[in-house]
């Protein structure tokens, strides 16, 4: 087309409706901003909103249409679990997995992977093993299945419900649990080597205030943290009642104040006459915290859900929207179109008025292939206690850090100075801990250096 031409027809156009558009512009101002879909609401604030969905209810069309105009992050429900992906051992199928994750990708959603560890809906052959030969069996699962989705996952629930109702704070008496108290850290180090990519999260239920339980596993966070085990976000399962627990969003707080992002995972709520206030009040809840990254509901039409006679979702057995919707999206748009602020960073830490010679030094352990590796750089204090460190490696031409964990760079080749996070930089006498990174071309030979303060 003749480009002079083309643009005077759209300026005669544009003239002549006008008149409209400024009219038609008017009437919508203020009411602009308001998004009308639940996925759409939360992207306002850089979040997502969520459903788990069923392979088995793809061909519905009720179903794909509410899947597909209402949600922007999707969990397969029970594709992804040991039973449906590795059925004997060592034979894995990845189909309906495989097709929640298109389902989820050709839509352009997130999706949260569930779950790679858990005691429930285990294999037989798991569920027969014990001690090494389980432990084995369960790491390998966690390596394969991480590997089998790398770099299409957003977040890992790699580990599922480990701790225990009830006050004791304790872990679950599971198999798992059986083969050592170390086989939560195990396999989030088994993920994290198999896709660096992904957020690794720990997910529960019961979690839905301070309480025992809940405190049991802030304080497996915060001790993973300390020792640099990669952790990077908690789920809170949130099938909930005809209540809200007050302290809900404290909660939530709690493990983000740990340098955790928090999702809710598997948000339902009985139906009474509280449904849409408790709806509205886990939204506002995670919009009020800038680590609470997005919420996903457990099922979409009340007839999908595992509640069965509860009605705990937002659209009906129909597909119509109910009232916990509409609560759900004003408070999506409430919110407003702001992103998350970043969590605040604690202020450096001062150095002592009068250094004691601290020293530290730093070992390099790597896990390489044919093109790029992981590094996990253990940090030793010496006989004092180290208060703040930088960890300086070189790494060879064609090499760059892509990804990194517990620890901040100054560049991501070459010469590379590593420093602590708040979380970790203060090491007692003796003591160490870990960071690591992605890296791509080789990993560094050389030893490392460590210089404390
Ligand atoms: C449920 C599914 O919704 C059901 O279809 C299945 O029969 C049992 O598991 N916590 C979890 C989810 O982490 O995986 C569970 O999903 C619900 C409780």
């Amino acid at each position: 087309m003749n480009l002079r031409t083309g643009r005077r027809r759209t300026l005669l156009l544009s003239a002549a409706v006008a008149s409209a558009v400024v009219a038609a512009s008017i009437a919508v101002i203020g009411t602009a901003e308001a998004a009308t879909t639940l996925g759409a609401s939360a992207a306002q604030s850089g979040r997502y909103f969520g459903a788990a969905i069923a392979a088995g209810r793809l061909g519905d069309s009720t179903y794909t249409r509410l899947l597909t105009t209402e949600f922007n992050s999707v969990t397969p429900e029970n594709e992804m679990k040991w039973d449906a992906t590795e059925p004997q051992q060592g034979r894995f199928t990845y189909t309906n997995g495989d097709r929640i994750l298109n389902q989820g990708l050709s839509n352009g959603s997130k999706v949260r992977g569930h779950a790679l560890l858990w005691h429930a809906q285990q294999p037989g052959w798991a569920q027969s093993l014990s001690g090494t030969a389980l432990r084995n069996a369960a790491i390998n699962h966690v390596t394969q299945v991480a590997t089998h989705y790398k770099g299409k996952i957003y977040a890992w629930d790699v580990v599922n419900e480990a701790f225990a109702d009830g006050g004791s704070g304790g872990r679950r008496d599971s198999n798992l649990q059986r083969t050592g108290n170390d086989w939560i850290e195990a396999a989030f180090r088994a993920a994290r080597a198999a896709d660096p990519a992904a957020k690794l999260c720990y997910n529960d239920y019961n979690t839905d205030g301070i309480n025992a339980k809940s405190t049991g596993i802030y304080n497996m966070v915060r001790d993973f943290k300390s020792r640099g085990v990669p952790i990077d976000c908690v789920g809170l399962q949130s099938h909930l009642g005809t209540g809200l627990d007050s302290t809900y969003q404290a909660n939530i707080q709690r493990f983000a104040d740990l340098g955790v992002d928090v999702q809710i995972t598997e948000l339902d709520v009985a139906q009474g006459g509280n449904q849409a206030n408790v709806y509205a009040g886990v939204t506002r809840a995670c919009l009020a915290v800038a680590r609470c990254t997005g919420i996903t509901v457990w099922g979409i039409r009340d007839t999908d859900s595992w509640r069965g006679g509860e009605n705990p979702l937002l659209f009906d057995g129909s597909g119509n929207k109910k009232a916990a919707y509409t609560s759900v999206l004003n408070a999506l748009n409430a919110a407003g179109p702001t992103t998350p602020t970043s969590p605040p960073t604690s202020p450096p830490t001062s150095p002592p008025t009068s250094p004691p010679t601290t020293a530290c030094s730093a070992t390099v352990s790597l896990n390489s292939w044919n093109g790029g590796y992981v590094a996990t750089v253990r940090v030793n204090a010496g006989s004092a206690a180290v208060n703040g460190w930088t960890v300086t490696v070189t790494l060879p031409g064609g090499s760059a850090v892509t990804g990194l964990w517990s620890a901040t760079s100054s560049s991501t080749s070459g010469t590379v100075a590593f420093r602590n996070v708040a979380y970790n930089g203060q090491i007692p006498s003796s003591g160490s801990t870990e960071f690591g990174f992605q890296g791509t071309g080789s990993g560094p030979t050389g030893s490392p250096t460590c210089a404390a303060g």
